[in-house]
């Protein structure tokens, strides 16, 4: 169960197996739909990102995307009928297979995201959900992402762990120790936000090791510092880059109470203040054009 000392053994091959090994048996058991992400008001609220990404950015048709980390389409069910060609690239065959491909216009590739086969220059839009953290180093794959893109191309990736959110949360179990118990909104952020392998071995039957490994960059680095991904980004040639802040703490709660409208008002004021507030998220969401 502890699983402090696998976290020095986490390489980029040992990552690559892991993610293989874990979304395998997510996908085979069907615990993998049953995420969070999947849930209806949020494909909603991704549905609405994605059609003000596309529709007033991209030019003139047609436009073609790729999406990194596919998985078993969560990102491609929602943008078919918006793109006239959709490459979906992965490692996990197990995941892939569950790509629904009725609409047509959807190919696969069993690729690293790091590596991709298409010359430069190919997608007008480059997605990815739930993605980046899966990876040993988000360079590389910020990188080719860059390369295969047209010049005035979209680069869209969300819900990757705020690593000052994360800091946070460690900061105030620290301070807090068991008096944080008296907080329950905090106190259940603990568990999921530093003790990731456990919690989910816990919920999901998953080893908490692989787990952990699937994830380096949330178990290595506690997630990511958005000044040092933008100005990443615009090394490798973005020329405009921007980071949104989304699910703030204690939201969940808010919108499981059928508060949805407390929670909205709330969320608005937090953007508002957000200079001062982006540690309350626990997701970013990068947008980069190219
Ligand atoms: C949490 S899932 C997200 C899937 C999908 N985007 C979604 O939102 O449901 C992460 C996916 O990334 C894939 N993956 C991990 N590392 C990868 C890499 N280096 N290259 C390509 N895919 C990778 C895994 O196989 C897995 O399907």
């Amino acid at each position: 169960m502890k699983s402090t000392n696998s976290r020095t053994d986490i390489s980029p091959e040992r990552a690559i197996e892991a993610n293989i090994h874990v979304h395998s048996q997510l996908a085979r058991t069907g615990e993998y739909a049953r995420s969070p992400h999947f849930r209806p008001e949020n494909r909603q609220h991704v549905r609405r990102i994605l059609e003000s990404l596309i529709r007033p950015h991209l030019g003139a048709r047609p436009w073609r995307a790729i999406d990194f980390g596919c998985g078993t389409g969560f990102l491609i069910d929602l943008m078919h009928d918006l793109i006239d060609r959709i490459d979906g690239i992965d490692i996990t065959p197990e995941m892939m297979r569950q790509v629904d491909l009725s609409p047509g216009n959807i190919h696969l590739h069993e690729s690293r995201a790091e590596s991709t086969p298409f010359p430069d220059e190919t997608f007008d839009f480059a997605t990815s959900y739930s993605f980046m953290d899966h990876l040993f180093d988000y360079r590389p794959f910020i990188t080719e992402a860059a390369r295969v893109l047209r010049v005035g191309g979209v680069f869209f990736s969300d819900l990757n762990p705020n690593r000052a959110f994360i800091d946070a949360i460690s900061q105030a179990a620290s301070a807090r120790g068991s008096a944080l118990e008296g907080f329950p909104v905090v106190h259940r952020e603990v568990e999921g936000a530093l003790n990731n392998g456990q919690y989910y071995e816990r919920s999901l039957g998953v080893d908490a090791a692989m787990l952990e490994a699937a994830e380096p960059i949330k178990t290595l680095s506690r997630g990511f510092d958005a000044t040092e991904v933008m100005s990443f980004a615009k090394d490798v040639g973005f020329s405009q880059v921007r980071v949104e802040y989304e699910w703030f703490l204690g939201q969940g709660p808010i919108i499981n109470g059928e508060r949805p409208k407390d929670a909205e008002v709330i969320r608005q004021y937090l953007r508002l203040v957000e200079p001062v507030a982006g540690h309350l998220f626990k997701y970013l969401r990068f947008v980069f054009i190219k």
